[in-house]
């Protein structure tokens, strides 16, 4: 197995040592999966979706008994794209197969053939494909469902940020992916996605394709009963301690987010050295590190934002969860203009992906683009 030098790893998943809990959770997928039923799995950016996933095609029930195959659709824009990332991912984890296998999997999806190219320096096959050249991406699509159709073990495929087809400029996409899927009986699939409106209209709303194509599991925080622990046992094993008591604390200031939590702890393990105790003060200083590191980006995402996207977003951020944000007590109480100027400037920051709206409440998106807000704006955050 892999060590790490730091066990809170904030990159990829890279084995159960270093991942927090989700066992319910991953017992969860796993049964959906197992019993060929598709999944859904919805939750804010950086709460552990991929990790989930990974995670569980690590465990021997998946990893002996199915091909796992992940794409991550965010940056792709058409369908073209969706089908490149897709043979891709494919060939690259059958590649290891050798020549034979490339060669069966070339004879069946013959329209990716010409992405079939060996390596000229050291003669070993790669993928390598214009998007241009494929020509009809519903035809590829068809022959790919088809090549995993037809292999010697059930597959899965993940894919990652699944709301993204809904940018695609082709038309009837959900039917178009709909149908292909519908008809794999040797394969399930696994949509995850961050916006959680648009995997709802995706899954749930009745005139959509895929209405009631999934089981769904919401991915929440993983809890301070578990977190804490975690994050102790990993300070105690490299002779390091951190009071349960400042988990804590840093738990609740990011509401249990992981990748904060994550990031944060990575700074502590670090600076902690070893036989000594983590303090709050160091906390404080960690956190404010970590909030300054991002400044540049922060800076320049503000620079982008008219005057009145500004304003509302001190207001929120000042909040910290902000509540009625186009009230008159609101409005008053942030010296912002009017309900309706206040009402369009957070349609363009809920859009711009900036702030939430979850269960009445409007948050900055990013927790550390928040606490920079309230650093920069307000008398700073409480710790
Ligand atoms: N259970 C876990 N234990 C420890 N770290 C985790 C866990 N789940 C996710 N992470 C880490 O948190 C970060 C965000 O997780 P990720 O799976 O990428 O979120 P998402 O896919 O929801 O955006 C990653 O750096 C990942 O390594
Ligand atoms: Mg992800």
């Amino acid at each position: 197995m892999r060590t790490v030098k730091n066990p809170f790893v904030t990159g990829g998943y890279i084995s159960e040592e270093y991942f927090c809990d989700r066992i319910l959770e991953s017992n969860e997928v796993i049964r959906t999966l197992t019993n060929g039923n598709n999944l859904a799995i919805i939750s804010p950016r950086r709460m552990g979706k991929t990790g989930l996933i990974q995670h569980c095609f690590h465990q021997a029930e998946i990893k002996n008994n199915y091909y796992t195959f992940f794409i991550d659709i965010y940056a792709t824009d058409t369908l073209k794209e969706f089908v490149y990332k897709l043979g891709k991912e494919i060939f690259d984890t059958f590649k290891p197969k050798g020549k034979q296998f490339l060669d069966g999997f070339f004879a069946m999806i013959s329209s990716l053939r010409p992405a079939f190219k060996l390596d000229p320096m050291t003669g070993t096959p790669t993928f390598d494909i214009g998007i241009g050249e494929i020509h009809q991406a519903d035809f590829t699509l068809e022959e790919i469902f088809k090549y995993l159709e037809a292999d010697d073990q059930p597959c899965i495929v993940a894919i990652d940020e699944f709301q993204q087809i809904g940018q695609y400029p082709e038309k009837n996409i959900e039917a178009i992916l709909r149908t292909h899927i519908q008809k794999c009986k040797n394969t399930s699939f696994i949509f995850a996605g961050s916006q959680r409106h648009l995997m709802q209209n995706i899954f749930f709303s009745s005139s959509s394709p895929f209405y009631q194509s999934v089981n769904l599991l919401q991915l929440e925080a993983i809890s301070e009963e578990n977190y804490i622990p975690f994050v102790r046992k990993h300070f105690s094993k490299d002779k390091k301690n951190v009071p349960a008591e400042l988990v804590s604390k840093v738990y609740h200031l990011f509401e249990g987010h992981t990748w904060y939590i994550q990031n944060i702890f990575n700074e502590l393990f670090s600076l902690t050295n070893e036989n000594e105790i983590c303090t709050s003060e160091l906390a404080k200083e960690a956190i404010d590190n970590k909030i300054d590191s991002y400044k540049p980006l922060f800076q320049s995402t503000l620079s982008l934002l008219p005057e009145r996207q500004k304003e509302i977003l001190y207001a929120i951020a000042k909040e910290g969860e902000a509540i009625a944000v186009t009230s008159g007590a609101f409005i008053k109480k942030h010296g912002l203009i009017s309900q309706s100027s206040v009402q369009a400037a957070v349609r363009q920051l809920l859009d711009k992906e900036i702030i939430t709206f979850e269960n009445n409440v409007y948050q900055v998106y990013d927790r550390f683009f928040g606490l920079w807000l309230i650093n920069l704006y307000g008398t700073g955050w409480k710790w």
